[in-house]
Parts: structure tokens; C-alpha cells; sequence
């Protein structure tokens, strides 16, 4: 189809196109989840096509990272540390202080600047989901990390 090519120059830039978002997150072996509320997206885009995306969540006070994926055949090129990053301007411009992730790969959020936080730490996500899904402790081994912004 026209204009669905793969090619010209990439660029972040907003999104919702929510559909495009879980086709990737589930490619990269997420679970489903819900975009409840979820108040921002970005994709990495290279011309039509999203090839990576993150998005925000805000539940009351707390703003954490969801969705985050980059398609396989692009990681380890800085694309996720840019996701993240461009997800950090937004959440601070809307009055973040703390950017929060229930973080399925921790390594990656410590490269980026976030820290590993204790299960209790006041003000972060619950990992009470994570109990109910067949992945944790199979091949998913969550930590909560966060990032003073
Ligand atoms: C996690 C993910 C988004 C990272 O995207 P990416 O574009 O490859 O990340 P970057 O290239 O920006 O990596 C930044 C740094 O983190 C490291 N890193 C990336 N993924 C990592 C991982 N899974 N474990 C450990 N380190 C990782 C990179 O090596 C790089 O380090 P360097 O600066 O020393 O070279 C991508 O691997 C992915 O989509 N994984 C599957 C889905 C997933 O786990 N999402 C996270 C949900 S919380």
C-alpha cells in the first residue's frame, strides 16, 4: 500500500495508535494489558511504520512507564534509552517529579539512570498483577525502578 513503506528519516514523535502499540509490546513477549490510564504515547517511527514505542501512565500522583518495546531486529541502537527519555520530558512537563517501572528488563532502566527500589518504597506501583500472570518468575523477573526527574 502507498505511504506504508518502509524508509525515510526516523523520528519519535506522539501517537494513538493504540493497536500498532500492543501488536509490538506483544511481539516483544509483554503480557496484554489495558491503556487505562494511560495520558501519552510516542513511537519510534521510520516513515509509517512504528518500530518501537513507550507510553505514560498516570495513577493519581504516580506517572510510570508502560508498553515499552523496541522491535528486535532495532535494539541495541539507543532506541529504548530515547523512548524512555522522551517519555521523561513529558512527564515532567505535566508535574512529574518521579518517573516509575515495574520493570520486566532492570538492567536496561539502571543503564538509563533509573535505580532498583524496594517492594514497599512509598508512592511506587504494586506488583500484585504481576502475581496473577503466568510469565512472572517463569521468564519474567520484575523489579520496580524509579527515577528521580
Ligand atoms: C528493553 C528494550 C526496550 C531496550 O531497547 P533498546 O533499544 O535495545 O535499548 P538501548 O539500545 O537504548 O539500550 C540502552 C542500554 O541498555 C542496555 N540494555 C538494553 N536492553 C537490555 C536488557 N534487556 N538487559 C540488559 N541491558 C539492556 C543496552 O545494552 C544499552 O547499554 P549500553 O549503553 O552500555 O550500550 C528492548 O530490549 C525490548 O523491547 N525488549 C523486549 C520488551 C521489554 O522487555 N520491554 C521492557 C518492559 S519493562
Amino acid at each position: 500500500m502507498p505511504g506504508d513503506e518502509i524508509g525515510g528519516q526516523p523520528v519519535i514523535r506522539k501517537t494513538d495508535d493504540f493497536e500498532t502499540i500492543r501488536r509490538l509490546a506483544l511481539e516483544a513477549g509483554l503480557e496484554d494489558g489495558t491503556f487505562e490510564n494511560i495520558i501519552s504515547a510516542v513511537g519510534f517511527f521510520i516513515g509509517n511504520q512504528m518500530m518501537g514505542t513507550v507510553a505514560l501512565k498516570k495513577d493519581g500522583d504516580r506517572y510510570s512507564i508502560e508498553w515499552l518495546s523496541v522491535s528486535e531486529s532495532l535494539r541495541g541502537k539507543g532506541i529504548g534509552g530515547m523512548l524512555v527519555s522522551r517519555i521523561e520530558s513529558e512527564a515532567k512537563a505535566r508535574g512529574a517529579s518521579t518517573l516509575w517501572a515495574l520493570a520486566r528488563a532492570p538492567k536496561f532502566f539502571e543503564k538509563i539512570g533509573f535505580r532498583m527500589t524496594s517492594l514497599d518504597e512509598a508512592g511506587g506501583p504494586s506488583m500484585s498483577n504481576c502475581l496473577l500472570c503466568r510469565q512472572y518468575q517463569k521468564n519474567c523477573f520484575p523489579s520496580i525502578v524509579s527515577k528521580n526527574i
